[in-house]
């Protein structure tokens, strides 16, 4: 039995990958399953708090008790978690979000008869932690996640403080049994003090562990 500690918290969680289409075929995306944001939206629930989650397209259900808001693109998950920021205690940033998407998006299939050889070009996407974090008041907590896969704590602690983070969960996905897809991670979490603690398990596991990182801060201000 988990104990009742974020009992009136209103959390928001983002999870899964994000799909930038080229035309009405074709899309870019990322191995995202959802595991990581839907354990840690789920571990929300059972704990009390009153639980969201923003999803790109996955495969899983949607948890009981919990109002999922499905979207595709990087901008719709921009629209939505900007818009649920306004309303919420905490905001977990577990998504793989594409950093590009194609310049312009065809209206019809593009067809193969004659080509050789294709490029697109691709732009940047908004980065939607940093926004959020310049949209941060006083008392919510955000929380990011860096994938890597090198130079794991220099990169985390820099997206740290670039995207107004309190907490960083740094996966390094060249560990076996850590990243997309699997049931388990292996991550670090950094504060902005500069403290780190490594964890290692269930997904479910370390999403509890990420909620109790989270309560630490909150009762330390
Ligand atoms: O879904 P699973 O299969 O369980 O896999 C879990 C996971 C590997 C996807 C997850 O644990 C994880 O690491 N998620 C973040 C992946 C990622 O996009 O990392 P990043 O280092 O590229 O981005 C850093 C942070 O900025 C993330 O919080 C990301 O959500 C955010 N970001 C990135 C780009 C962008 N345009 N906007 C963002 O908000």
């Amino acid at each position: 039995l988990r104990p009742k500690d974020l009992e009136g918290l209103s959390v928001v969680v983002t999870a899964g990958p994000t799909r930038e289409f080229l035309d009405p075929v074709r899309y870019i995306s990322n191995p995202s399953s959802g595991k990581m944001g839907y354990s840690i939206a789920k571990e929300a629930w059972y704990r009390g708090a009153e639980v969201r989650i923003i999803s790109g397209p996955v495969a899983l259900e949607s948890p009981h008790g919990i109002q999922v808001i499905p979207v595709t693109s990087a901008e719709d998950m921009l629209d939505a978690a900007t818009r649920a920021m306004d309303d919420c205690d905490v905001m977990v940033k577990a998504a793989a979000v594409g950093d590009y998407r194609f310049a312009s998006r065809s209206e019809h299939k593009i067809k193969r008869e004659g080509k050789s050889e294709v490029s697109f070009s691709m732009i940047a996407n908004p980065d939607i932690a940093a926004t959020l974090g310049e949209m941060k008041k006083q008392g919510q907590i955000l929380v990011g996640f860096a994938a890597e896969t090198d130079d794991l704590k220099e990169n985390a602690r820099r997206k740290l403080r670039a995207k107004g983070l309190d907490l960083i969960v740094a996966n390094d996905l060249t560990e076996p049994g850590s990243g997309f897809g699997t049931d388990t991670n292996r991550v670090t979490i950094f504060d902005v003090q500069g403290n780190s603690k490594e964890v290692q398990g269930d997904k479910t596991e370390v999403a509890s562990i990420i909620w109790d990182e989270v309560l630490l801060r909150r009762e330390g201000r």
